[in-house]
């Protein structure tokens, strides 16, 4: 009796010196590369894409009083796909593998091109994890019918040397076999795509045909025959743009999926009805900037130009966006989502981990996610910590901003604003602009229940003169005018 009591006493204690040891807080960041991958389901007559899956994540370490760090060395991460666990019967792709890209043996069952499976660990590639080429299908394993195309896959970080579980994430692995040649109705069968080819010499017409064999294709890495075939998005959009109405999302959808997937959910289409033509052009304009020079897959639209989000906003300079990293070393995935899921989403999967980590959707937003002390110079795109304060739950009539005080101020100035939501919350910025009409700072960029709050400005760093704050959300807007006096 004595002994198990002073066993427990002991394992009380150490459980103890153990949580006062580590105050330390892991957080993961996991996504997909793109935010949708196409694979074919069958493998015998037109292969367009494998199954082939991008995971991608950046480990950050909290600890008290200092800056987050990005770490990998001496880290592991483990992924799986919940429900998802073999691919084999799924798709037939392991019976054509070895023929369709000419391997040396056949590829081991679930195994992907890269030599992924369903499990197993991320790769480290510097301040970052990755897995390239995970062969998973859009069926779980108990739905062989219907496609799930936005399951979860599931993060788990670990020290490499203690194996102890650090922390978890999930998000969206998102895969479609929704590739519409015949599906959609278009063409009456594969092996009649196959009989258009019968005049080009060398065409095995009775498949399987890799069409990325000839027409290059960056996504598979093929250069093809760049005389005659010419690139396969080249030939695809331009054989292609007769299909009308040319400005609507269902023509892309004829082959990108899909009436049923709906590949674009983020939130350019969600709140402001952006389509694929918005920011990629028609058909026509896709394929003949190809012959323009614009390489498929390698140059494609991006947030920070001059027509989008500007500069402020933009990827690295020649980089896709999602190959970007912005504010502290992270990409601009980590914060954001996936093209074409950049969140809020209108799939629920895709808001999940923001949601976990900082309790509401949209961009990882909260310093205090990642910082375990307020910042005090300017986060991701000039944004500065807001550490506004709910002063007054009461629901106010009406929105209202008040005048800050002290007016005129040195350094810093409070404002004051009352918050009626309509749905529980609403999203509220509050930004100061100078003179000129130049945006210099971000006070508030949250979601906020109905209340009343205070933001601090501290202009410490700004030169005297007249400031506005403008504060905006759902229809309203309001503004205030300050005056720094130093
Ligand atoms: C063996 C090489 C080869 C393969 C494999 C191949 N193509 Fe082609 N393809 C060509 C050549 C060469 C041309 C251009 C000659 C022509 O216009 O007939 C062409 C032309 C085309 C065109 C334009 C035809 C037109 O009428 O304008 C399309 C569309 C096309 N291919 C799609 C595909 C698709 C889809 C696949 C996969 C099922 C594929 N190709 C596989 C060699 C190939
Ligand atoms: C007839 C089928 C089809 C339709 C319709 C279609 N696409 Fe595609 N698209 C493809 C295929 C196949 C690929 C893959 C080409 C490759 O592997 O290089 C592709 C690739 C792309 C790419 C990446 C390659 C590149 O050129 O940068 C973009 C962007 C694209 N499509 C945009 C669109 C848009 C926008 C629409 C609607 C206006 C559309 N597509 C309609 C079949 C289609
Ligand atoms: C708000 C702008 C926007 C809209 C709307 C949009 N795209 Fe894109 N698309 C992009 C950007 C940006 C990229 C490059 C992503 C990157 O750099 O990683 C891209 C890349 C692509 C690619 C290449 C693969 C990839 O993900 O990088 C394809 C294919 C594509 N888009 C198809 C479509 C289709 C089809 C639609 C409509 C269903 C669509 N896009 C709607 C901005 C958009
Ligand atoms: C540490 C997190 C973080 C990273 C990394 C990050 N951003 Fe942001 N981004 C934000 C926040 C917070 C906002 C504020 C608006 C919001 O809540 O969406 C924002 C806003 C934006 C906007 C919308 C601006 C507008 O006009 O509303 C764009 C576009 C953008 N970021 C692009 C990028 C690009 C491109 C990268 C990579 C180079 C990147 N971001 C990296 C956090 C981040
Ligand atoms: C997703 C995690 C994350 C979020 C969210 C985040 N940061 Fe950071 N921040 C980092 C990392 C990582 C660094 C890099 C620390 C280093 O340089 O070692 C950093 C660095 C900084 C720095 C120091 C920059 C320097 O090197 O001088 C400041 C200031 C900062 N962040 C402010 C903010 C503010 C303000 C916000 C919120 C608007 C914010 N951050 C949100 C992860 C984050």
């Amino acid at each position: 009796m004595k002994s198990i009591k002073f066993l427990t006493i002991l394992s009380i204690l150490f459980a103890f010196s153990v949580t006062l040891n580590s105050q330390d807080q892991y957080i993961l960041l996991g996504w997909n590369d793109l935010g949708m991958h196409c694979a074919n389901r069958y493998f015998s007559k037109v292969v367009v894409l494998p199954p082939y899956n991008n995971i991608y994540a950046q480990l950050i370490k909290k600890s008290p009083g200092m800056l987050p760090q990005v770490i990998s060395a001496g880290y592991k991460i483990e992924y799986s796909i919940p429900g998802n666990t073999y691919s084999v019967g799924k798709t037939d792709f392991w019976t054509y593998a070895q023929q369709i890209f000419g391997l040396p043996n056949p590829l081991p069952q679930n195994i992907g091109l890269t030599g992924k499976g369903l499990t197993g660990e991320l790769d480290n590639s510097g301040n970052y994890f990755k897995a390239d080429g995970i062969p998973v299908t859009p069926f779980q394993d108990n739905n062989l019918i219907s496609e799930n195309p936005y399951q979860l896959f599931h993060l788990v970080a670990k020290n490499s040397a203690t194996n102890t579980v650090l922390t978890y994430t999930d998000n969206v692995i998102p895969v479609s076999n929704e590739i519409g040649c015949v599906q959609s109705g278009c063409h009456s069968s594969e092996q009649s795509i196959l009989n258009g080819h019968e005049s080009v010499p060398g065409f095995n017409t009775n498949g399987p045909v890799l069409c990325a064999s000839c027409h290059g294709s960056a996504a598979l890495g093929t250069t093809g025959d760049t005389i005659e075939a010419k690139k396969l998005s080249f030939r695809i959009h331009d054989k292609h743009k007769f299909i009308t109405p040319t400005n609507s999302i269902a023509t892309c959808y004829k082959c990108h999926p899909g009436p049923n997937t709906q590949c674009l959910r983020d939130v350019m289409n969600q709140n402001f009805s952006m389509t694929c033509q918005n920011c990629h052009g028609t058909m026509q304009t896709v394929a003949n900037s190809i012959q323009q020079g614009r390489r498929p897959w390698l140059d494609e639209p991006s947030c920070g130009s001059i027509s989008c989000h500007g500069s402020n906003y933009a990827e690295e300079p020649g980089k896709l966006f999602r190959l970007s990293k912005g504010h502290g070393g992270l990409f601009c995935s980590s914060c954001h989502g996936s093209p074409h899921a950049i969140v809020p989403s209108r799939v629920s999967n895709d808001n999940l981990q923001n949601m976990r980590l900082q309790g509401h959707i949209g961009t990882l937003s909260d310093c205090l996610v990642c910082h375990s002390t307020p910042p005090s110079g300017p986060g991701p795109h000039g944004i500065m910590y807001s550490g506004i304060s709910n002063i007054n739950n009461q629901i106010p009539e009406k929105f209202k901003l008040y005048q800050n005080y002290p007016n005129p101020f040195n350094p810093s100035t409070k404002i004051k604003f009352d918050i009626r939501a309509k749905s529980g919350r609403e999203h509220v910025t509050m930004k100061v602009y100078n003179i000129l009409g130049n945006e210099v700072a971000t006070l508030v960029n949250e979601e906020l229940s109905s209340g009343t709050y205070e933001a601090v400005w501290n202009a410490e760093n700004f030169s005297s003169g007249t400031y506005f704050c403008i504060i905006r959300t759902g229809n309203y807007i309001e503004t205030n005018r300050m005056v720094l006096m130093k």
